[in-house]
């Protein structure tokens, strides 16, 4: 069982002056810890939101094709298992909503069918927010849509704020990044901020062979490379950094027993990088490596552990034709 903390609280509202100090302090931490890592959360700036937009779209990375085959073709799964109800209103809730390309599948199939819903897309980027519901407007012109700003572990806050019955969407694996206990502690609080009844649509990639995890993070194009990479070049750019790009590569491993995919930068040799925010220089040896990245892989007893400690129960998932990714289907209790 994966221990749990009563209303700890994991997200914050952050200013600008503050994130960039935080930035800072999460920078000199990791890279003064041994062996040396930095948070995924820092790939996503102006460039690397356009370098991930170019990875979902590459022929190896397939969990986003895998699951909008999920919401385009088990659409009905979905609202069934959902146990939607065409008399009650609902709040569709989604963290992290990005381009909402899967999500669209579903919306047009709930207003198809005349359920009566606002979808409440959450996204850290306001940019993204507005091309979203500039889209939606558009294309799905009868369903309401009311963006929200934030991080989405500060808007779990406001989510108790109305008492209407909700479905919470988390998808495109993104719970991967977190290691097993921070998942189950963000599953316990979201529960927390729920009703009985409430539904989390959890989206995630399961378990598989070496041959098809490594080349999603490892592609043949070398996007994946520049975009892990692209975290030293913010460091050089916003904590005046002095990184050689050409000295350090990009290296994924993935341990299929586990089910856990890593992302390395690796120091191609000895070397001094000096930080000017931080007033600090530090050593790199030849083939040390920098942890950037967590992507794990799920399977049913890995799922059911996480959410032991939570409010919430397994319900069923659905998977796409090639078994790849599963959309878990949790019922708050
Ligand atoms: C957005 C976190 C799901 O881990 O697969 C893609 C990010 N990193 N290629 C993932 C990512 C390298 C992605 N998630």
């Amino acid at each position: 069982m994966i221990e749990t903390v009563k209303n700890k609280p994991i997200f914050k509202v952050l200013e600008n002056s503050e994130m960039l100090n935080t930035f800072k302090k999460d920078v000199e931490n990791g890279l003064n810890a041994s062996p040396k890592t930095l948070p995924s959360k820092y790939f996503y700036n102006k460039v690397g939101d356009a370098l991930f937009v170019e990875i979902m779209n590459l022929p190896e990375y397939y969990l986003t094709r895998s699951e909008l085959d999920i919401f385009q073709n088990k659409t009905e799964g979905l609202i069934k298992e959902l146990a939607l109800n065409k008399d009650s209103y609902f709040e569709l809730i989604e963290l992290g909503a990005g381009d909402g390309l899967k999500t669209k599948k579903l919306l047009s199939a709930l207003d198809a069918q005349n359920f009566d819903f606002d979808y409440l897309p959450i996204d850290i980027s306001k940019n993204a927010l507005h091309l979203l519901e500039e889209d939606l407007n558009k294309v799905l012109p009868n369903v309401s849509v009311k963006t929200q700003q934030g991080d989405y572990f500060e808007v779990l806050l406001n989510l108790k704020a109305s008492a209407n019955p909700k479905i919470i969407l988390f998808l495109g694996s993104n719970i991967g990044n977190m290691n097993d206990a921070m998942a189950a502690q963000f599953i316990y609080n979201l529960g927390a901020n729920l009703k009985a009844g409430d539904k989390l649509l959890l989206g995630v990639d399961l378990i598989k062979s070496k041959d098809i995890v490594l080349p999603a993070y490892n592609d043949s194009k070398g996007i994946t490379a520049k975009f892990n990479l692209n975290l030293l070049e913010r460091i050089n750019e916003e904590l005046g950094g002095d990184f050689n790009l050409d000295n350090f590569k990009h290296q994924p491993e993935y341990n299929e027993t586990d089910g856990v995919a890593e992302s390395f930068i690796v120091s191609k040799k000895n070397q001094t990088v000096e930080i000017k925010a931080l007033e600090a220089t530090f050593q790199f040896k030849a083939g040390e490596k920098i942890n950037t990245e967590i992507s794990r892989k799920y399977n049913d007893v890995l799922i059911e552990e996480i959410i032991s400690n939570t409010d919430f129960t397994l319900e069923t998932k659905i998977m796409d034709s090639k078994n790849y990714f599963a959309d878990y289907i949790l019922s708050r209790h």
